[in-house]
């Protein structure tokens, strides 16, 4: 096989010249500067035509008078972006893998191989492919920039570093940092970079290139040597963990920490520990050749094919603007909240920190203060882990102004009401406060169950009306469901859209349907973990199944606590009264509402909880709840089968019949950023067409005939099944 990375990226390349002028020689005296800016791509990827460009230019070289090279990328934010993700989706067999993995790994053998020593100037992202290229350099020297962020996230893709990373890395920081990175598939920022020996030095932006020369200088002025690569433990305890004895320590601790996150559904980390394992202290060659069977072992399995999938949604969303037209949106550099609550505070955090000026306003001093108190809190912990530098944490807490009233409204681009969940109330503060605004503002409400068209009514211009629905807690929570009204216009939607994107998070565009999407498809899993309880089922058991087994982040039960039981029983009538016999409340749910439970915000739950912290399962409350010591009668299957199934159920009729979303990888994408649901598993649609919807509506009758009619199979379920048809 001639060229095993075919396909999509040589039809993209026109010619060879603009991949000869991506990458070339600058000469600078002695040294060669060897610069990276990819013509027509954002970013510098490690694609096949590069590859054979590098070779080309690693040759011309190898040849040359030239004493030192400089590494150095062109692009703004990125040195290296790794791999050409899409080379590596379009591959098949084990054989296209192992040739794929020998070809990216030769390239890092001719960098390290070179007679003159190599220099990496790193400024931006240097991922992957772009870090194990940096690690076949002698040395390397990193801005300080907080885009400069190194690192192999391979694993995140369900495939470990194959280009020599998992063989180099430990030789430069160790056993224990490189197990760190390589299994968690982290990247760390420069300074931690230095600290961990990943790179020899960090300078200002402005100045690394003439740093990197200068470096190179000093090396030629010392004799021009390569670098051999030996990591030097710091300290006794180091020492004593790289020894032979301690790294076997340090490999059944990071093994034994894995199996405990992920509960064995992912499988790269473990592969990529027994690579660091196996390779350890072998020849180059054969190190080489342990990495790429392991390499082989997990890419194109299930695991790695779901998690690229949900690397394309994700690279999808950045191309998208939310809406069937080319309009634009508005951009957004002024952004009002109003109320500096919960969901507030987490809003104006999460923009100011990318750099938009956000006023908040509330109707007491006292809420604005904790608002901006929520913000400062998240950054000083950033400094304090050296993740922010001292200026850059004043010049944020800049970005924030808060007030009582609506001066400065007029320069609005945006406005997000976060303010009491109530239709009265916010209908007349939307009112109110559109008097203050420029005409084209958005108007954008974060309410999480009440109808979005229903609240434009108090808009002068509804089209400029739209929903902005966060997830709790903000920061941390990458989803926002854009709710579309049925007046909502493009440009707001396109404008709250871009702004998701611009504040970091992933947006997926709704219909305004009661619980609009994730909510909707949540509360009858919720719901029929409560009738577990009432059934005899033990908390902790049915909390567990859903975590170990499925690939919950959390169980059913940990998830109410965590929502609020107040919020769980108020919306679950809601759904009642909207969704008819799909939704049916068990007992307990109600019997929980006399109580004075509501879950982690009080402290008291299904859980027990320490300064918020989640402890044990609180065993008192069966007997609150009026029922007898728990039996577990319930098989897991139908633990899993019937709240799952019933989801899936619910997201037929949401995305086949009643259009709230418009795609099944748009509803896949909404669950896993929206509840964490099962990364690997490619999201919940994806999973169900693993499971078949003949299956599916078979268990659904079943349970049906024996539970009630909540699990009656909809219409284009059944339809689906009927035609065995499949969601993808
Ligand atoms: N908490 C969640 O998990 C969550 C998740 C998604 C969406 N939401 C929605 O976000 C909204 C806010 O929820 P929250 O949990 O932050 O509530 P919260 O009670 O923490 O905060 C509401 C804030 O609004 C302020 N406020 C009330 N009337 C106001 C007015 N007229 N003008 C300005 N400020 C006013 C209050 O003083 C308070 O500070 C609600 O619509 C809620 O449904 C909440």
């Amino acid at each position: 096989m001639e060229n095993v990375f075919h396909g999509e990226h040589d039809k993209r390349e026109v010619g060879t010249m603009s991949i000869q002028e991506s990458l070339r020689i600058v000469p600078k005296g002695d040294i060669a500067l060897l610069e990276w800016d990819h013509i027509g791509e954002s970013a510098n990827k490690l694609s096949t035509p590069i590859m054979t460009r590098f070779r080309e230019i690693l040759d011309e070289l190898k040849q040359s008078s030239y004493k030192a090279v400089v590494i150095i990328s062109r692009k703004k934010k990125i040195f290296i972006a790794g791999a050409d993700i899409n080379e590596i989706k379009n591959l098949k067999s084990k054989e296209d893998f192992a040739q794929a993995v020998s070809q990216g790994q030769g390239i890092m053998n001719r960098i390290e191989d070179l007679p003159i020593p190599v220099i990496a100037a790193i400024h931006g992202a240097c991922v992957g492919g772009g870090c194990e290229m940096i690690l076949a350099c002698d040395y390397r020297i990193a801005s300080e920039d907080s885009s400069t962020k190194i690192g192999l996230p391979e694993t995140q893709l369900g495939i470990i570093p194959g280009f020599g990373g998992c063989v180099r890395l430990p030789k430069v920081v160790g056993i224990q940092g490189a197990l760190d990175i390589i299994m968690a598939g982290k990247t760390v920022p420069a300074i931690k970079a230095k600290k961990m020996g990943l790179v020899d030095k960090v300078v200002h932006p402005a100045i690394l290139e003439e740093q990197a020369l200068k470096m190179a200088s000093d090396i030629i002025a010392d004799g021009g040597k390569k670098r051999h690569k030996t990591f030097k433990p710091k300290g006794l305890m180091n020492s004593v963990l790289e020894s032979a004895l301690g790294r076997n320590i340090v490999f059944k601790k990071a093994r034994e920490m894995t199996l405990k996150k992920t509960h064995g559904h992912y499988p790269a980390p473990l592969v990529a520990l027994d690579v660091v394992k196996n390779s350890y202290g072998k020849s180059r060659d054969r190190a080489l050749e342990i990495e790429c069977d392991g390499f082989c072992q997990v890419a194109g399995g299930e695991v790695s094919r779901n998690l690229i999938s949900l690397f394309f949604m994700m690279e999808n969303v950045k191309k998208r603007n939310g809406v069937d037209s080319d309009v634009k949106g508005h951009p957004v550099n002024h952004m009002a909240v109003l109320g500096a609550g919960t969901m507030g505070g987490g809003i104006a955090y999460v923009a100011a920190d990318k750099g938009i000026h956000v006023h908040l306003k509330d109707i007491t001093t006292d809420a604005i203060n904790k608002g901006f108190d929520a913000a400062r809190k998240i950054w000083k912990k950033k400094l304090q882990r050296r993740r922010l530098s001292k200026y850059e944490f004043t010049n944020k807490m800049t970005f924030i102004t808060g007030g009582l009233d609506y001066a400065g409204f007029r320069l609005m681009d945006v406005v997000v009401e976060a303010i009491v969940e109530n239709m009265g109330i916010k209908k007349k503060v939307i009112a109110e406060t559109c008097t203050h605004l420029k005409e084209d503002c958005i108007f954008a409400t974060n309410t999480s169950s009440l109808s979005v068209t229903e609240m434009a009514e108090a808009h002068p211009k509804p089209e400029n009306f739209v929903g902005m629905h966060f997830f709790s807690p903000v920061h941390m929570m990458p989803l926002v469901e854009v709710i579309r009204g049925e007046k909502t216009g493009d440009v707001a939607t396109a404008t709250v859209y871009n702004l998701s994107k611009k504040m970091g998070k992933i947006p997926v565009v709704v219909k305004d349907a009661p619980g609009f999407l994730v909510n909707r498809l949540l509360v009858p899993y919720m719901m029929e973990a409560a009738f577990y309880l009432q059934e005899g089922a033990d908390i902790k058991v049915v909390d567990s199944i859903f975590v170990k087994k499925f690939g919950m982040p959390m169980g059913p039960f940990e998830l109410m606590d965590s929502v609020g039981l107040d919020v769980c029983v108020k919306v679950s009538k809601i759904f009642k009264e909207s969704l008819g016999e799909r939704i049916e409340l068990p007992d307990i749910l109600l019997r929980l509402e006399t109580t004075d439970r509501l879950g982690q915000k009080n402290g008291k739950g299904f859980y027990n909880y320490e300064k918020g912290k989640k402890t044990s399962v609180d065993t008192t409350i069966y007997g609150v709840l009026g029922l007898s010591n728990p039996v577990n009668i319930l098989s897991e299957e139908d633990i899993i089968g019937r709240a799952m199934y019933n989801m899936v159920n619910e997201a037929a009729l949401v995305l086949l019949e009643e259009n709230v979303v418009g795609s099944a990888e748009d509803l896949d994408l909404a669950m896993i950023m929206g509840t964490g649901l099962a990364p690997f598993r490619g999201g919940l649609l994806r999973w169900a067409d693993t499971i078949g919807a003949e299956k599916i509506v078979n268990d659904l009758e079943m349970y049906a005939t024996k539970y009630g009619p909540r699990f009656k199979p909809t219409t284009p379920l059944r339809n689906m099944a009927k035609t065995h048809r499949t969601f993808y």
